[in-house]
């Protein structure tokens, strides 16, 4: 069984048997390798815009003997999803802007559940998803050595939500679950840290929120 980072493994979890998944931006498809070999799913597209970092992943995946389980397309982002029977999108490892671009195809529509995962930028991540009719499902934070990444999965829903600003720059759900106390502490101190050192008043509405945040966590 392939050996993957906490960051790759914890994305197993949105993954459902009968999701039909392509992930964009594959690169060594370690990801799609372990879904397959833990029995998550059985079938899964793969694609990189990026020639050499595809041809990793196919060499990955003829190591593990699964050429036909894991399906590799050189493209950019999901201009050939209209090929495949997919509904499902992983994108994982990227900044938000990268990813809004990738997203910014007529193909979206197409696309049911995005299971995302970004590093920067959630804010105009998550306005973006709300924008095109996607609804927040699930979050959920992730250390990976000194990176943050948000986990969102977002998908079609019968009623578009939209979020208050503080929801946007924090998440939806982020701001309810307890367990993600120590993570708004330790924002809150960068941002404070940035906020004496430039004086940018913008960061002082994101510490009101955050202190706001942070009271509601703590109570029992
Ligand atoms: C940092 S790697 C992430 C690999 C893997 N998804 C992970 O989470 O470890 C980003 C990969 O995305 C690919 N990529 C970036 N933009 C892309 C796009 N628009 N379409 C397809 N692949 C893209 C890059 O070539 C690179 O291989």
């Amino acid at each position: 069984m392939i050996k993957i980072s906490n960051r790759l493994k914890s994305l197993c979890k949105y993954v459902f048997n009968d999701d039909k998944i392509i992930d964009v931006g594959c690169d060594h498809a370690l990801l799609d390798i372990y879904l397959v070999q833990s029995g998550i799913i059985n079938k899964i597209y793969v694609c990189d815009v990026n020639p050499n970092a595809l041809q990793n992943g196919i060499e990955n995946i003829e190591k593990y003997e699964l050429t036909g389980n894991i399906i590799p397309v050189l493209g950019y982002g999901i201009e050939k999803i209209n090929q495949f029977d997919v509904n499902t999108l992983i994108i994982s490892g990227m900044g938000s802007k990268n990813i809004i671009d990738i997203l910014s195809s007529p193909n979206l529509d197409r696309i049911y559940k995005l299971i995302l995962q970004s590093n920067n930028n959630h804010y105009e991540l998550r306005k973006f998803l709300t924008s095109k009719g996607l609804n927040i499902f699930t979050e959920e934070v992730v250390e990976d050595g000194k990176k943050t990444y948000i986990n969102i999965v977002a998908g079609r829903d019968y009623h578009i939500k939209t979020y208050t600003e503080k929801e946007y720059l924090f998440g939806p759900i982020l701001i309810k679950d307890d367990k993600n106390l120590d993570y708004f502490k330790s924002l809150k101190e960068s941002y404070e840290d940035i906020y004496y050192k430039s004086h940018n008043d913008s960061l002082k509405e994101k510490i009101a929120y955050l202190d706001e945040i942070i009271e509601e966590l703590s109570k029992d």
